[in-house]
């Protein structure tokens, strides 16, 4: 089976992605799988890159990142004649992305989990592991994930939508307290998102949002554990399967879960509980909750949805990521890990569940 494994990509997420596609590309096993590795700068240029794990790891604190230097450039060009998607070494001669029989779009954030690469490679014809394209988008837009699980009854958390040139009202200020997270509405790995625990600070709040989407969440905080879900879509059509869960637990005095927590100092800052010390009914409830978020944002192949569960055991969707980290850090892979899913067989069932 030939596999292009895409990655970095022009969203604030770029070096997850490529950190991402490490682990995966890591996993799949050589015998099976003929591995096309595609990486696309933050300009937004395809160039065929090194598919060599250690190359695309946290070193240092820091991130990698795929530069136009980093390969042979390719071209990305429509070829209906060659039935697809054609991207072009101009050095090595074509490489046909239509040739290969299946895409790991290895991507998040924005132009890569927004629908946006899946719109692509279905005007292609290419099949693709992952969400599709109203999936992608719905659960890339924090507004829309929201709404789409609260009318199927999935509690969410209060919260307002300032769409461009909005501010948050008084009757918004009063109905939602302090803190609130301020949001950009579509990004990943908490870019752009700020506590605020004072309302003279929600002005500089909301610039830093805007500066990714000028479409704000302002969410009320939710005080409780942050809980995570893997879920797969079921085999043969059945139902979608659920994980063990996991809750992410905050050491020291880091206030929150942003984004050096989550991928710089998180061997410092961050203990994992998988599976989550929970009472039993709550755990199902939250995997019940997870399996029903994916179905009503019609999600395929895979997705992490994160809760929030308060000392009451009430229970909130925070969000749903349909391309989750896979970064040795990453809770999705962990999680189907501790569910007897072990890594290499769980990219081998989404690439095998993308070619059906
Ligand atoms: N957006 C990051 C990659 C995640 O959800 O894991
Ligand atoms: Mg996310």
């Amino acid at each position: 089976t030939r596999v292009a494994i895409v990655f970095g990509g022009r969203s604030p997420e770029h070096g997850i992605s490529c950190v991402s596609a490490g682990s995966v590309l890591a996993a799949l096993d050589p015998d099976e799988f003929e591995v096309v590795p595609v990486g696309i700068t933050r300009q937004g240029q395809w160039v065929l890159a090194s598919g060599d794990p250690s190359r695309l790891a946290i070193a240092d604190r820091k991130l990698p990142e795929i530069t136009a230097g980093s390969g042979a450039e390719l071209v990305l060009r429509a070829d209906p004649a060659a039935g697809g998607l054609m991207v072009l070494d101009p050095a090595q001669g074509p490489v046909a992305l239509a040739d290969v029989d299946v895409v790991f779009p290895v991507l998040h954030g924005a132009y890569g989990e927004d629908g946006t690469i899946q719109g692509m490679l279905e005007m292609a014809d290419i099949p693709y592991v992952g969400a599709n394209v109203f999936a992608s988008a719905a659960a890339m837009d924090k507004e829309f994930t929201k709404k789409l699980c609260a009318v199927e009854g999935i509690p969410v958390g209060p919260y307002a939508v300032l769409r461009a040139g909005m501010s948050l009202s008084e009757e918004d200020k009063e109905r939602l307290g302090l803190p609130v997270f301020v949001k950009p509405s579509r990004a990943g790995s908490s870019f752009g998102i700020t506590k605020v625990d004072d309302w003279a600070d929600l002005d500089a709040a909301l610039v830093t949002a805007r500066e990714i989407d000028s479409k704000v969440l302002v969410e009320g905080a939710v005080v409780g554990r942050e809980i995570e879900c893997g879920v797969l879509e079921g085999e043969a059509g059945g139902a979608p399967e659920a994980s063990v869960l996991a809750e992410v637990r905050m050491i020291g005095d880091r206030d929150w879960y942003d984004f050096e927590a989550k991928y710089l100092f998180a061997d410092e800052v961050c203990e994992y509980d998988v599976p989550a010390d929970l009472p039993e009914p709550v755990a199902r409830q939250v995997r019940d909750y997870a399996a029903r978020a994916f179905t009503a944002l019609d999600c395929s192949g895979l997705a992490r949805v994160d809760f929030f569960v308060t000392p009451q055991m009430d229970v909130y969707l925070n969000e749903i990521n349909t391309m989750p980290g896979f970064t040795p850090t990453s809770m999705f892979p962990r999680m189907w890990s501790a569910s007897g899913l072990e890594y290499p067989k769980l990219v081998n069932r989404l690439i095998r569940t993308a070619l059906h």
